[in-house]
């Protein structure tokens, strides 16, 4: 392989790299996202509602999160919201699966499996 050739290669190798998807909203994998979605239903349910329409809490439909960021939802979750009952998740959730819980919320929770 001459200069030139190896130096395609390693753009190739860089395309393809840029192009993988980053970590948010990575798949947790089946059983743990059903797991997570009962996790949602049940804990989350408690307070948000078990429609998730609201309760203590705010609601968490499609329709409400719709224009709120990704990011500072996804760190809500993680982080709780201090001087308010939200509690911080990150005992329970990783960053990549609080993501996760987001962009199902932000598109409607799906039961089970897919
Ligand atoms: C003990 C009650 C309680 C539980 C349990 C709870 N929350 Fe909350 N949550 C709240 C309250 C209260 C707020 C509003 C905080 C504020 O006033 O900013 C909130 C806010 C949020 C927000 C921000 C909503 C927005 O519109 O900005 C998200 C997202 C959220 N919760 C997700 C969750 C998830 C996911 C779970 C379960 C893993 C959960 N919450 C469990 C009480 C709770």
């Amino acid at each position: 392989m001459d200069a030139v050739q190896a130096a395609e290669a390693l753009l190739v190798f860089v395309a393809f790299a840029l192009a993988a998807p980053v970590t948010a909203g990575a798949d947790p994998g089946a059983e743990r996202e059903r797991e997570l979605v009962a996790l949602v239903r049940q804990d989350c349910g408690s307070c948000h509602g078990m429609t998730l329409k609201g309760g203590l809490g705010p609601a968490l439909t499609p329709e409400a999160l719709r224009d709120k960021p990704a990011d500072s939802l996804t760190l809500t979750i993680l982080n709780g919201r201090p001087g308010t009952a939200m509690p911080p998740w990150r005992p329970f959730v990783s960053e990549a699966e609080a993501a996760w819980i987001v962009e199902q919320l932000q598109r409607g929770l799906r039961d089970g499996a897919h």
